[in-house]
Parts: C-alpha cells; sequence; structure tokens
C-alpha cells in the first residue's frame, strides 16, 4: 500500500521504516528541513537500535523515502499518519498545534480522498476534532477524509522490535472501511509473515498480536491510560524504596516477590530518579488535565505524578548531607539520556538532577554513551568529559543517572582510586551494593540498605 508518514521523529521514522519493512511504500515528510536533509544524505537524526539499517536497506529498495515537500508527500500516499510531537501545554493539556497545522495542509493538498491516522498521543477525541479540521479546511474541495487512532506503544531504545513484535494493534476507527484498511496495513504482523532486522530474519515462535478494533475515544484513551499505569507503577516502586529505606528492607526483594504475582508483573517497577522522556511524563499530565476537564478526580494520577517529580529532590537532599557544601564541590555524572540504550534526554531525571547541582553551585563534569550532543544545547554550563574516567578523575562524589550497562563493567578499582573522594549515589541500582562495599566505597542506592541471600536469582 502507498501510505503518507508525517513527522520523523522517534516514532515517524521507525514508523515508515517498519511500514517499508512490511513491504509498504511510504514516503515520509517532516517540516524540520535538516531533518530531511541528514535522511537524504543517509543520516539517521536520533539514535534507535536498527533503525540505520532499516532506513538504508529501504532507501535503497525504494519502498521508502524522505522529502521536505509536505503537498507531494500527502498526495503520494493514500492512507496518512499523522506523527507530530504534541508537547505539554503549562495547563499541563497536550499542545495540539502540529495536528492542527497538518490537518490544515494535508487539506489544502489532496487531491483525493485519504485516511489519516492520529499516531501521535491524543487525549481522547481528539479523532472527532481532527475530523472536523479536515472537513472545515477542505469545505470547497470536495474531499472525503476518514479519521482513525492507531496509538503506538513504542519504547525508545527497542522501538523496532516493539513495531514488529507487537502484543497488541490497536485501532480506533468510525467504519469498517477503515478497519479493513488498517488491517490490511497490518497483515504481515497479524500473520507473522515478515523477517524483522532485530532477529535477523530469525524471529521468535511467538503469538500473533492482538488486533483491538474499538471507537476512536477509546483507542485515544488506551494509549494515555497505558502510559499512566507505568507511570503509577514505577511511582508505586520509588513510595516502596522509601519505605524500606526506613524499614531496613529491600525493595529488589519486595518488588520482585511483589511482582511474581501474574496480576501485577515485574516489569516497570524498578525504583530510582523517576521516570522522564517525551512520552510517560507528558501523557500523565494531559491524562490528569484531560480528567479534569472531564469532571473527573484524578488525585490517583497527581499523586503519582508528585511522587515522581519528588524524587529529584530526595537525591539532592541525600547529596547534600553527605558532601555538606556542594558549591565547588567536583561531582562526576554518568548518564544523561532519560534512560539506558537512547540519545533521548528529553524530560531527563538525569539532565534535571545535573541541571539542580549545576545552580547549587557543584562542579560537574558529565559522560553519557550517546547523549553528548543531545545535552550540550540544553545545559550549555555542563563540563562534558571525554569518557567515565575522565568523568570522575578527582572527583568528591559520583552519580549515577542513568542505567546503561557498560556503567557495571567499568574499571571500579581503578575508580576508587582515581576519586579524591569514594562517594557513589546510584540512582538507578545499577551496582552490586557488596561489591562497592568490598572496593571500600561509600555506597548510596535506592531502597537497598540491606543484601539477603536470595533463594532464587532475580
Ligand atoms: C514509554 C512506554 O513504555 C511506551 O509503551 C510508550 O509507547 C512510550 O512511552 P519510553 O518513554 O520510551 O516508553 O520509555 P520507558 O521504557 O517506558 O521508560 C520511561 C521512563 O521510566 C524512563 O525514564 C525509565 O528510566 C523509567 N523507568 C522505567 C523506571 O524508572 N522504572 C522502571 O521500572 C521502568
Amino acid at each position: 500500500m502507498k501510505i503518507t508518514v508525517i513527522g520523523c521523529g522517534y516514532v515517524g521514522l521507525v514508523t515508515g521504516a517498519c511500514l517499508a519493512e512490511l513491504g509498504h511504500t511510504v514516503v515520509c515528510t517532516d517540516n524540520d528541513l535538516s531533518k530531511i536533509e541528514t535522511l537524504n544524505r543517509g543520516g539517521i537524526p536520533i539514535y534507535e537500535l536498527h533503525l540505520d539499517e532499516l532506513v538504508a536497506r529501504h532507501r535503497q529498495s525504494g519502498r521508502l523515502s524522505f522529502t521536505g515537500e509536505l503537498g507531494e508527500a500527502v498526495r503520494a500516499g493514500d492512507t496518512i499518519f499523522i506523527c507530530v510531537g504534541t508537547p505539554p501545554l503549562e495547563s499541563g493539556d497536550a499542545d495540539l498545534t502540529a495536528i492542527n497545522r497538518v490537518a490544515q495542509l494535508i487539506a489544502a493538498e489532496a487531491q483525493g480522498p485519504k485516511l489519516v491516522i492520529e499516531k501521535s498521543t491524543v487525549p481522547a477525541q481528539t479523532g472527532q476534532q481532527l475530523k472536523r479540521a479536515l472537513a472545515i479546511y477542505s469545505r470547497n474541495r470536495g474531499l472525503h477524509f476518514d479519521v482513525a487512532s492507531n496509538p503506538e506503544f513504542l519504547r525508545e531504545g527497542t522501538a523496532v522490535l516493539d513495531f514488529m513484535h507487537p502484543n497488541r494493534i490497536v485501532i480506533g476507527v468510525e467504519d469498517e472501511a477503515a478497519e479493513r484498511q488498517l488491517r490490511e496495513i497490518y497483515r504481515p504482523l497479524l500473520e507473522r509473515q515478515f523477517q524483522c532486522p532485530v532477529h535477523a530474519g530469525q524471529c521468535p515462535r511467538e503469538e500473533a498480536p492482538t488486533f483491538v478494533v474499538t471507537s476512536i475515544n477509546s483507542a485515544e484513551l488506551i494509549k494515555h491510560a497505558s502510559n499512566s499505569f507505568l507511570a503509577l507503577k514505577i511511582s508505586y516502586a520509588n513510595l516502596l524504596a522509601d519505605l524500606c529505606e526506613r524499614m531496613d528492607a529491600n525493595v529488589e526483594e519486595v518488588t520482585h516477590a511483589v511482582g511474581l504475582d501474574p496480576r501485577i508483573g515485574v516489569e516497570f517497577l524498578r525504583p530510582g530518579l523517576g521516570f522522564g522522556g517525551f512520552c510517560l511524563p507528558k501523557d500523565i499530565q494531559a491524562f490528569i488535565a484531560l480528567g479534569k476537564r472531564a469532571g473527573v478526580d484524578m488525585a490517583l494520577l497527581r499523586t503519582a505524578e508528585a511522587i515522581n517529580k519528588h524524587r529529584i529532590e530526595h537525591f539532592l537532599e541525600q547529596i547534600r548531607n553527605a558532601l555538606w557544601v556542594l558549591k565547588e564541590k567536583p561531582v562526576g555524572v554518568l548518564g544523561l539520556s532519560f534512560k539506558a540504550n537512547t540519545d533521548d534526554v528529553r524530560f531527563s531525571p538525569a539532565v534535571e538532577l545535573a541541571r539542580r547541582l549545576l545552580a547549587e553551585g557543584a562542579e560537574l563534569r558529565a559522560y553519557d554513551p550517546q547523549a553528548m550532543e543531545k545535552v550540550a544545547p540544553v545545559l550549555p554550563d555542563l563540563q562534558l568529559a571525554k569518557d567515565e574516567y575522565a568523568a570522575v578523575s578527582a572527583a568528591e562524589a559520583l552519580i549515577i543517572a542513568t542505567e546503561w550497562p557498560q556503567f557495571k563493567c567499568l574499571d571500579w578499582e581503578r575508580i576508587f582510586r582515581s576519586m579524591a573522594r569514594p562517594l557513589i549515589f546510584d540512582t538507578r541500582n545499577l551496582l552490586d551494593p557488596d561489591q562497592m562495599a568490598t572496593l571500600g566505597f561509600e555506597y548510596y542506592s535506592v531502597g537497598r540498605t540491606r543484601q539477603t541471600r536470595r533463594t532464587s536469582a532475580l
């Protein structure tokens, strides 16, 4: 099928490249022409595992192309996926300016009927507004637009895997024609007729994804409800961590045993610096704002959000207590992206913690395996180190702020010798407390005052 993708960010690029992998002919566009230039030069403007290989393969196959001409892109596809950003407004509501602008442009540029699909995360009832806007903006052109919702459940760092191996595909439609068109688009995934780059063609045998067909409003709600529940679980884990610290218990043992209940699950119960990124923080805010507008008390989610926001204060207090004076103190920071395996620093708790420490006069030196380029314009005063060892040399404290797995394999004896004070704040419980104690570090982590021998591996 011929498909247009509007927006070449973390969602749009993965969506376009994976749809090309499924056999469709995809034209991607973005109003940031530098992104289009980078892509047409064979570059990738974001770091996402396997994306470069997919984009190169399908630029080569001719099934994937990029243009800065939105009109050309709109006319190329019978189906249009809107994958533009919906950042938070001051009020917490999602900013739908980009969605509205795209509706205007589609209505002006289309030369025939289109199925317009919201893949961007939007509040419930946005689809109804989008349908109305398309009709209004095309009122003198005699065109017909169908609208559908198809929320994404892609995690950064595993987005290609998540697209090719979803456990569910959710669509919100108004008629059977739209349902048929979306079933056709995803048929290779539903019939498991594809080879994905993650498994180099040896995809594991697994159940086909559940194809959930619902209304547009419900599909939009499913996305916000899913992300807000994930955020709730994380805040619950952080609540348990605080309790474990005061009760001399071990949060990893508690959350592991709690998560063994299949009704709960062990995923998303890792305590730490809290949830960040361009999704969870803004989606829980938008969901709270939606509930408020609908007259529903969203106190449960407001509390989850407040717990998350307090994580930065929690660690700042711990760091101040240990360092006494922060001003002019050399502090090393490992990790700036909002989570491991991504270069994305948007709403990163690690960046927020670094910002607060700089504001209090600490002399930071930071290193991140992927996010250095992206963080420079965000925190211009932050001194960036060439590697982990340069970041910690002569430091009076080291903060592990993102759970990059390579940090576990560093030469910790060398680090012990090179620090002015062997003091570590492991905000992501990345390291082993016993190993750190044996090496002689003053080691603070999350909810793990004591480590008991466990009967089975975590
Ligand atoms: C999330 C959702 O997982 C995904 O389904 C949705 O489509 C987009 O938003 P993403 O934002 O890429 O994906 O990252 P995710 O893996 O969910 O992590 C979000 C944040 O929560 C990160 O800052 C991570 O460090 C934190 N986190 C995650 C925890 O603090 N504890 C956990 O147990 C899991």
